[in-house]
């Protein structure tokens, strides 16, 4: 702060330069107003927004009502609070967060038409029942780094985990390997008898055999004969170990479908390393939530009305209405599509379009991490063929007595299989499911259960939405209606993502930035 040390040579500029780079454009323009500069004073210079440094330049003096205070509902109304707007949150729940839930002791999760659940884990233990995991290139990362969110490594994909299919349960390892294995073996057997000649040059054959022994670690004529990838019934030590038996055959291996651990390996929304918040997903909603500020977010009021004047916006509920100049509804799409509104048919339409789907999850509490001590699995997750789909180990709090597993993730029907049970129920089937893999400790020493079922929470109704193709409705709902915008991972190529809620909140409060300077 160069121009402020000096008292001598304080300019009203050079201090506002000064709180600007402490405290950001609002602070900035409050102590305009203090000093009473005139508007034409003002910058109204505009930078658009950067990973992690999104910083709004410019006048603004607009009162934004936010309907939703989900991810994208508050992104929106942190980064609108940088610039000086004045926001104001409406939250349906009794919460902020949305699907970004974090569940522990003393939690209630009510459902509706179901029986509530009262969450009775160990002090300190918690369940990500939304999202719980970010991949490096999102912008999710950057919040939390802007926030001070401390992260740590979430071990999204593990070779100890095990792959369970058509019956059979194998470490993942295994099953890379034999898949690599066989895959190699059969490629180098064509290119050997010339099948791919006309395709390859000598050179490249000879290239890609190199290649293939490495890939499918092969033997000496390029034969996959099992390879150490495999894993070991003992490990080496003073010895060599004991290796896994096998491989089986290339037919039993096709059979046992084991390809099905190869899945999230190469993805970029899943590759290896992900991150989540350290202590619960949920510590960037109350950074979020704390940086907007309490008094901003109004909790348990449903929108029961949105109209659309030439001056500005009114959102009525049950009990009150509030003008503002905009309009950020952050709503899932089907909700928002049923509160009235004098926005026209098309976006009704539009917002019909995305269909919600069912997802689920369960959180086990067991009193001993059997899956460290037994089975050696340190995070990451076991797919499986069953209804279930895939168990999660905890990537936190390694050596603790006490963890949660999460004994199902599922969508679509087998979602909602679960869904309609009751908790007990869906914990007794997880337990039925989780024994197939695990033997009989899957079902000793739990101490609690607790389980979602995203498409029976209420104000959210589903897990997030697909859309039949990304289309002119789609396209429609990303530009604003009159003066209100729409925002949500659902308006965005990364659905089901904080990033998705996060990038379209950005876009939306630009765009209404940019508009605001343009008309004042
Ligand atoms: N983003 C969701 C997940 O990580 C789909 O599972």
């Amino acid at each position: 702060m160069g121009g402020v040390r000096d008292g001598a040579a304080l300019t009203r500029r050079g201090l506002l330069v000064g709180i600007g780079a402490a405290g950001g454009a609002g602070a900035m323009y409050a102590a305009m107003g203090a000093l009473g500069l005139a508007p034409d004073e003002q910058d109204k210079s505009f930078t658009p927004p950067r990973p992690g440094d999104f910083s709004l330049r410019g006048r603004a003096s607009a009162k934004v009502v936010i309907l939703g205070g989900g991810v994208a509902g508050l992104t929106a109304a942190y980064e609108l609070g940088k610039a000086g707007y004045d926001c104001t949150v409406l939250e349906a729940r009794s919460r902020a967060g949305g699907r970004n839930l974090t569940l522990r002791r003393g939690d209630r999760l009510t459902e509706l038409n179901g029986p509530a659940q009262d969450v009775r884990f160990g002090e300190g233990v918690y369940f990500n029942a939304g999202p719980g995991r970010i991949a490096p290139w999102m912008v999710t990362l950057d919040y939390c780094r802007e926030l001070g969110v401390p992260i740590e490594t979430f071990v999204n994909n593990n070779a100890g985990a095990y792959v369970h299919t058509n019956g059979t349960t194998v470490r993942a390892r295994t099953a890379r390997a034999d898949m690599y294995g066989y895959v190699a073996e059969l490629l180098a057997k064509a290119t050997n008898i010339g099948a791919l000649n006309r395709t390859l040059t000598k050179d490249d054959r000879e290239r890609l055999l190199e290649f293939l022994r490495r890939f499918g670690d092969l033997g000496p004529r390029y034969a996959y004969e099992g390879s150490p990838r495999r894993g070991f019934a003992r490990y080496p030590a003073l010895d060599g170990g004991v290796p896994t038996e096998g491989p089986g055959s290339l037919h039993e291996v096709l059979a046992a479908a084991t390809g099905r651990a190869i899945t999230s390996d190469f993805g970029h929304e899943q590759a290896t390393p992900m991150f989540q918040p350290v202590g619960g997903m949920d510590a960037i909603v109350t950074r979020l939530a704390a940086a907007v500020g309490a008094d901003r977010i109004r909790t348990g009021v449903r929108v029961t009305g949105i109209t659309d004047r030439a001056d500005g916006v009114e959102v009525t509920w049950n009990g009150g209405s509030l003008r503002a100049d905009y309009c950020i509804a952050t709503l899932p799409p089907h909700l928002l599509a049923k509160i009235p509104h004098n926005l026209g048919p098309q976006v009704t339409t539009a917002l019909r379009t995305p269909v919600p789907v069912s997802t689920g999850k369960i959180g086990l509490e067991y009193g001993r991490r059997w899956w460290e001590l037994d089975d050696r699995i340190y995070g990451g997750v076991t797919e499986t063929d069953l209804d279930i789909t895939h168990i999660w180990y905890p990537s936190h709090d390694y050596h603790a007595e006490r963890g949660v597993l999460v004994g199902y993730y599922n969508t679509d029907e087998h979602a909602e299989l679960y869904g309609a049970l009751t908790p007990e129920d869906r914990r007794r089937r997880a337990i039925t499911q989780g024994r197939k893999i695990h033997g009989d400790t899957y079902g000793k020493g739990l101490l609690s259960a607790v389980s979602i079922a995203w498409e029976r929470q209420e104000h959210i109704q589903g897990g997030w939405v697909r859309w039949p193709s990304f289309d002119s409705s789609f396209t429609l709902l990303q530009r604003p209606a009159g003066r209100v915008y729409f925002a949500g991972d659902w308006l965005t190529r990364l659905i089901a993502w904080q990033a998705g809620a996060m990038e379209s909140a950005r876009d939306v409060v630009t765009r209404l930035h940019q508009r605001v300077l343009q008309s004042s």
